[in-house]
């Protein structure tokens, strides 16, 4: 049989040991599966045991090894980190090899220069697994989607955060007990940081950003808040406002008329986010991930599906090199690069100040339960131009009583005085929480 696309893997976890079964096992695949073959690996321990069946003649300890072998065409990273993965992904690069990463930390922070380096040099650089998993939307997003105006990405895209407000919502559980149950089942890290605080989500929307509106921003400038601090009572409140609760990643372009300035502005932001039971992501529970598209002509586009595990992983990862050998099958090496293909930004864009960033927001606001306290906040928030969506006063008792405010959509200036004056009164008791719906 004719091989005719050698892959060099730097790493032989979780997803390296899933994209050495598929290219393993090629029945019943695309026929080009079976023209692709792993000529050599880099781990970092040669005694581990590994999820998938690999002749120790392969194995290295050092990835340049495999990067520098003449028989690798396509150099794959799935070792993670930061370095040395970034210095590696530019050594294949400046040895003029394709790259495929499912590494949304290095290319979240370092994807423009790794683009100009592969530009450069001639060769793709695909990042499919870096987010959602085994979920096409890199792709769809680069090409697919191609010949709309985006307005705006949501995603649900960590699925560790999703399993554990998806727990809390239907059982009314605890943040620790569930994190707890998430580590044990393999869905939460045992250093769960990068999923809970919001980190991991950044990364992505960063990415999802750049592809979405054709220019990178700063990925460390994202407004970025976990659900550490998210409070029970809030999700239980939601859910009797007809909300779901959910870890929100959206990139959105502000000033939707006017693309001809010289950066576009946009509102880029993670945070818990209310999200009406009528809407698509409000059914996206457990693990599962989604990203729901909204673009000029074609509306609202969900995408949906396993945003993790070996399996989906190394689907997405297979998928890029597939997408690579069939290029160098049809001949095109040495000529210009395919520009759906390439990873280029073709504008400028920045982050908008928070004030201009229009939302519907969530308030609970502890007072005294006392007559005409929701009629004083309700007069301060129409003084500063905030119209209600609605009001509602819970768990009245003698020690107070607890209200709740959405807003329609607004800009947080206005949001922000009308709390300054509200919590100016001798009534209320302070600001218990707040949040942004969709
Ligand atoms: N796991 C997922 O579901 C998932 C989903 C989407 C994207 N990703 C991304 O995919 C990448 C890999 O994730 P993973 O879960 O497969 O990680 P993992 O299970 O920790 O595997 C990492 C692999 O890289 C090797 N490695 C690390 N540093 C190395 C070094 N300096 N030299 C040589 N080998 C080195 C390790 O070797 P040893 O085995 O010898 O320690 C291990 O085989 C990450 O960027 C991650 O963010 C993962």
């Amino acid at each position: 049989m004719v091989k005719s696309i050698g892959v060099g893997l730097l790493g032989l976890g979780t997803v390296g040991a899933g994209v050495s079964n598929i290219i393993q096992t090629p029945e019943g695949r695309h026929p080009l599966v079976s023209e692709i073959e792993l000529v050599r690996v880099a781990v970092r321990d040669l005694q581990r045991k590994r999820g998938a069946t690999i002749s120790p003649k392969l194995l290295t300890v050092n990835p340049i090894d495999v990067i520098d072998d003449p028989s690798v065409d396509v150099v794959v990273e799935v070792m993670g980190g930061i370095e040395p993965a970034r210095s590696l992904i530019l050594r294949a690069i400046q040895k003029g090899k394709s790259v495929v990463t499912a590494n949304k930390a290095v290319i979240a922070r370092h994807g423009e220069e790794i683009a100009a380096a592969a530009a450069e040099a001639g060769v793709y650089v695909l990042i499919e697994a870096a987010v959602g998993g085994g979920i096409p939307i890199i792709e769809p997003l680069k090409q697919s989607l191609g010949g709309n105006r985006i307005q705006k990405v949501s995603g649900i895209i960590n699925g560790t955060t999703n399993y554990i407000l998806s727990r809390i919502e239907k059982e009314g559980a605890a943040y620790r007990e569930v994190l707890k149950e998430a580590q044990d089942l393999g869905y939460a890290e045992s250093d769960p940081a990068a999923d809970v605080e919001g980190l991991d989500a950044a990364d992505k929307i960063a990415i999802l950003s750049g592809l979405a509106f054709g220019g990178l921003i700063n990925r460390e400038s994202i407004p970025t808040q976990g659900i550490t601090n998210l409070n029970i009572r809030d999700v239980e409140y939601a859910k009797k406002l007809g909300y779901g609760v959910k870890l929100l990643a959206v990139t959105e372009r502000i000033d939707k008329s006017n693309d001809s300035q010289s950066s576009l502005p946009l509102a880029v932001w993670v945070q818990p986010t209310l999200v009406p039971k009528e809407h698509p992501l409000a059914e996206v529970n457990g693990v599962n991930n989604a990203i729901f598209v909204e673009g000029d002509p074609i509306g609202e586009v969900m995408f949906y599906g396993p945003g993790a595990g070996a399996g989906p992983t190394a689907s997405a990862v297979v998928a890029d090199i597939l997408n690579i050998a069939g290029i160098s099958k049809v001949g095109s090496k040495n000529k210009s690069l395919d520009p759906l293909l390439e990873a280029s930004s073709w504008r400028k864009c920045h982050l908008v100040e928070p004030q201009r960033i229009i939302q519907k927001h969530y308030l609970r606001i502890k007072v005294e339960d006392s007559p005409g306290v929701i009629g004083q906040i309700g007069s301060i928030f129409g003084q500063n131009g905030v119209s209600i969506q609605s009001i509602v006063q819970f768990d009245a008792s003698e020690a107070g009583a607890e209200i709740v405010v959405i807003t329609h959509a607004v800009a947080q200036g206005q949001v922000k005085a009308s709390l300054d004056a509200i919590q100016a009164f001798k009534t209320v008791k302070g600001l218990s929480a707040q949040m942004v719906c969709i």
